[in-house]
Order: structure tokens, then sequence, then C-alpha cells
């Protein structure tokens, strides 16, 4: 197990990482946000690499996420930041304020508008126009614990097998997430950003089984976060993905022995 779940690990980081373009020259001090690496890190997993709405994610969201290639002009730059800032209730779309900084929020929608939606709807109307925005969502903080559906099964009819799925976990995840999911595996220590905690109230509200599936297969792009389809096949995926839901996400009880 061990030496599996080193070998499997060192290769795929060097698989996975070495060619990508990555981080680490980009963030000179303060100012260098690298707002296409936000937008693949927070964004594209529900609104897709293209802006257009088209993730794994998106069969288990309802509403769906926006597809931003087709946003009428009422989604102004000031929406935009008022949203991603604050959330969108009753959607799964959650307030970054915690996460990012404002400087970053704002690049990140600016990037968003370059990438998907220029030429539509960048002018800055006031505001007032979009009634249904959640504008002022502070209110109830844009808590997110309705957001996501999280009975929703997997997608493509999968049944996941929390106990094959706990034995994977425990050999090639806790080294960073912990086997207690709470992010302070024994690799945490030296890599940023930090693994997942899953145990936190945001990845409760919004890892749903569909989420999951998707985090774990597609990784985390900027984020040491392998992308496991390229390793493990779809049952394996949704068997590790059930045993975080389960044990960490909704833990019953207490799941496991
Ligand atoms: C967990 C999935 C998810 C993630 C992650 C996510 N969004 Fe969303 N987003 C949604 C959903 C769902 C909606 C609501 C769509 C609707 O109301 O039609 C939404 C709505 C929005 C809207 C408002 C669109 C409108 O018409 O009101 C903006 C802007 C937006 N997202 C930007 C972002 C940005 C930028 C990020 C990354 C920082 C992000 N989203 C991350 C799911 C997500
Ligand atoms: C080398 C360290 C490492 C390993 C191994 C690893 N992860 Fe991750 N994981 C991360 C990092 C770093 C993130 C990104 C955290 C962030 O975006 O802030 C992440 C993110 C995630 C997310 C997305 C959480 C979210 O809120 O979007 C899920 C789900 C996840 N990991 C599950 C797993 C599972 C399941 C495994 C094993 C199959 C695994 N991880 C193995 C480091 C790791």
């Amino acid at each position: 197990m061990v030496h599996f779940r080193f070998s499997v690990a060192a290769g795929l980081l060097a698989a996975l990482l070495l060619p990508a373009p990555m981080a680490s020259a980009a963030a000179p001090a303060g100012s260098g946000i690298r707002a296409d690496l936000l937008y693949h890190n927070y964004c594209s997993v529900c609104h897709g690499d293209k802006g257009d709405g088209r993730s794994r994610a998106r069969a288990g969201l309802r509403p769906p996420p926006k597809d931003f290639t087709t946003a009428g002009p009422t989604l102004t730059r000031e929406v935009m930041i008022a949203v991603v800032t604050d959330g969108k209730p009753g959607t799964a779309m959650v307030g970054w304020k915690t996460q990012l900084s404002q400087a970053e929020i704002a690049a990140v929608v600016d990037w968003t508008i370059a990438n998907f939606m220029s030429g539509k709807s960048t002018p800055p109307v006031r505001e007032g126009v979009s009634g249904t925005h959640a504008h002022g969502g502070r209110a109830q903080d844009a808590s997110p614990a309705s957001a996501a559906n999280m009975s929703l099964p997997f997608a493509l009819g999968l049944k996941g097998n929390a106990v094959s799925g706990r034995a994977f976990y425990d050999a090639n995840c806790a080294t960073c997430h912990g086997k207690k999911g709470d992010g302070k595996g024994p690799r945490a220590y030296f890599i940023r950003p930090k693994p997942r905690n899953f145990l936190e109230p945001a990845p409760r509200a919004t890892l749903n089984r569909p989420m999951l599936y998707e985090a774990v297969s597609m990784g985390r792009l900027g984020t040491e976060m392998p992308a496991w389809s390229k390793v493990i096949n779809e049952q394996q995926i949704a068997d590790v993905s059930e045993y975080v839901f389960q044990q960490f996400i909704r833990p019953k009880g207490k799941a496991g022995k």
C-alpha cells in the first residue's frame, strides 16, 4: 500500500504538473493575480473551461451554472462582482469573499468578461436592472447550506462502493487530505494551496456526488490535486467519491466500522 501510494502519487504529480506553465513563476508578491488560474481553480468546475456552463457538474445542479457566452446585457460587471462576492441564494453559486480578495474577484470577473462575453455585455449598466440577482445577498451571508442538491446520484448511472473507496482514499488521498478529511495529511504542510479540508461548511454544502466526481476526475488546475481520471476508471472514481461523501461530507452517525 505504502509503496503503491508513493509511486502513484509521485508519478502523477510529475506527469501532471511538469508540462503546465504554472503558478510558481506567477505571483510576484501581492499584485500578480493570475485571473486565468483563479477561473480554472474556482469557477470552471461548474461554468466550464469555455464559460458556457458545459461542465460535468452541470448535470447535478439546478439551476445549471450560468452560460456566460449567452448572457444578456443585464449581466453587468457590477452584478457579476456582487454575485461572485456574495453568492446567488437558492443556487450552487456560493459567495467567494472568504476565499478571494476583492481584487481577485474583480480580476476573475474581468477575465470572464474578456474571454467569454466580450462584445456582449461589458458596458457597466446601473445597479437594479436585475431584480433576481443576489445583490445585497449579505442578508443571510449567502449561506451555501441550501446550495447544491446533496442527494443527487453520480452521472452515468454509476454507484459508488464506499468500502473500496475507503481503501483507495487511505492509500492515495489521505497523504494530502488527511485520514479524517481535515486537509492535514502529512504532505499538506508542503503544499499551496492547501488540500481541501472536507469538514468545512463550503465543501459540505457543495460537494455532492457529481461535484466530487468532477473534482476527483479532473483534478484542480494550478493546485497539486491530480486528475485521477488519468489513472483510475470511472467506477473507482465513483467509489472514492462515495467514500468522501459518506465519511466527510454527509457523515451519518459514523460511517465505516
Ligand atoms: C458549484 C458550482 C459553481 C461554481 C464553483 C461557481 N459558480 Fe457561478 N454560478 C453557478 C450557478 C448554479 C449559478 C446560477 C445560475 C443561474 O442562476 O441561472 C451561477 C451564477 C453565476 C453568476 C451570475 C449569473 C447570473 O446571471 O446571475 C456569475 C457572474 C458567476 N456565477 C460567476 C462565477 C465565478 C467568477 C466563479 C468562480 C469564482 C463561479 N461563478 C463559481 C455555479 C457555480
Ligand atoms: C498531492 C496532494 C493531493 C492528493 C494526493 C489528493 N488531493 Fe485532492 N486536493 C488537493 C489540493 C491541493 C486541492 C485543491 C484545494 C483548493 O482548490 O484550494 C484538492 C482538491 C480536492 C477536491 C475538490 C474540493 C473542492 O472543494 O472543490 C476534492 C473533491 C479532492 N481534492 C478529493 C481528493 C481525492 C478523493 C483524492 C484521492 C483520490 C485526492 N483528492 C488526492 C491535494 C491533493
